[in-house]
């Protein structure tokens, strides 16, 4: 283990302690101040901060970036301005706009939330934690993130970028990858809060600026920190050693195939992969496991053609997708192209839904669901149209 991750016995606080020193108690006053001066106040979401744009935004940053969230947001925003709008319209379309952000079972969780909330609360979001946490999606820091922000609710979030700033600022060194100690730096942060409710809306988007704009990863501003003068890491010089990062999960490499059958109508072959595993009811191409298995689904005499290979990284998982393009005419066929013929290869691809595949036009995969790798191979389609 690297010796920057171990906090010495002299330097790290024994137990973290239950309550706050005096100098602590005034994190939440200087936070409050700076962000009113420095933190971000032009982001999409903060036009308005009515409980429909607060949750969709915060559902969309759980697993992605800001910069990234922002088209997505307004996109959401401009097709379904009321809740009412998104739990209204089909699966199959919200699916279709989150495409590319990922995280899928997001999307799915959004859509039932919205149905929910129209449904058992008449469109109106709950206030409390308790029944905010109930509904599909929210989980506890997005649930706090909500309450405090549209209610003024004294809940604290907690993700990524807070742990870093609490763990630094209170000199917290245990293993966050325990939930015991999640805990134990849920208690703190709690006990940070400011003491007026109604400074709630700045106190969490101020805790979120400083993680994301000052107290960073690996860039770290402390001379532009307002809690600068009373934080444990910078007093003691640990500021890279916190958080004390848990092992790192080794991905595991793995290399799928996929067929792009095209026919002569220029129809791609796809179908809804099955609800377990990896891009659960996705719309995506026949894939197998080997590149053997895959020509064994064609006609005999065949050719396939390897499209660039897309690299896609998930959690657990670093996956090389080895396209093959198998074009209907290739077969060299004299059959009449304005005749729909409707061959498909004989796919027995893994980790799809029965009953399997259809031919789909270019225009109708834009209208479904599918993962980024899905649409990183139907541009290289759309390049030889
Ligand atoms: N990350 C999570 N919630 C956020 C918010 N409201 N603003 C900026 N980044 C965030």
């Amino acid at each position: 283990m690297s010796k920057a991750l171990v906090l010495s016995k002299e330097t790290a606080p024994a137990v973290p302690s239950p309550s706050l020193t005096e100098a602590q108690k005034g994190f939440a006053r200087h936070l409050i101040k700076w962000q009113r001066l420095h933190g971000r106040h032009d982001l999409p979401w903060q036009k308005n901060l009515q409980p429909y744009p607060v949750w969709l935004s915060e559902v969309m940053l759980q697993q992605t970036q800001v910069s990234t969230v922002k088209a997505y947001f307004e996109k959401f925003m401009t097709r379904f301005p009321r809740i009412e709008d998104l739990a209204q319209a089909q699966e199959e379309e919200v699916m279709s706009l989150w495409s590319g952000l990922g995280y899928y079972s997001r999307g799915r969780n959004l859509h039932a939330c919205a149905q929910r909330v129209v449904a058992d609360f008449k469109g109106e979001f709950p206030s409390s934690m308790e029944d905010l946490v109930k509904l599909p999606g929210i989980g506890p820091s997005t649930a706090a993130a909500i309450a405090s922000i549209c209610f003024s609710q004294k809940a604290a979030i907690m993700d990524g970028n807070v742990a870093r700033v609490l763990t630094r600022y209170l000199g917290f060194s245990e293993d966050l990858s325990q939930s015991a100690n999640q805990r134990g730096l849920k208690q703190l942060a709690q006990l940070l809060l400011p003491s007026k409710a109604k400074d709630m809306p700045t106190y969490t988007q101020g805790i979120m600026d400083l993680g994301a704009t000052v107290c960073m990863p690996k860039r770290v501003l402390c001379e532009r920190c307002p809690v600068q003068s009373t934080c444990y890491a910078h007093a003691h010089d640990l500021i890279s050693a916190l958080p004390l990062k848990s092992k790192k999960i080794k991905r595991k490499h793995k290399s799928i195939y996929w067929l792009i059958a095209i026919n002569d109508r220029f129809e791609v072959l796809g179908g809804k992969r099955a609800l377990g595993g990896i891009w659960a009811g996705m719309h995506a191409f026949p894939e197998f496991e080997s590149e053997a298995a895959l020509r064994a689904s064609l006609p005999a005499v065949t050719e396939v053609q390897a499209l660039t290979v897309v690299q896609h990284e998930l959690t657990h998982l670093s996956l090389s997708i080895h396209g093959f393009l198998w074009q209907e005419h290739s077969t060299g066929s004299s059959r009449p192209s304005s005749k729909r013929r409707i061959h498909k290869p004989h796919v027995t691809a893994v980790g799809f839904n029965p009953p399997g595949y259809a031919w789909m036009g270019l225009e109708e995969w834009a209208q479904v669901g599918r993962p980024k790798p899905v649409s990183d191979f139907l541009e290289q389609v759309k390049a030889l149209e």
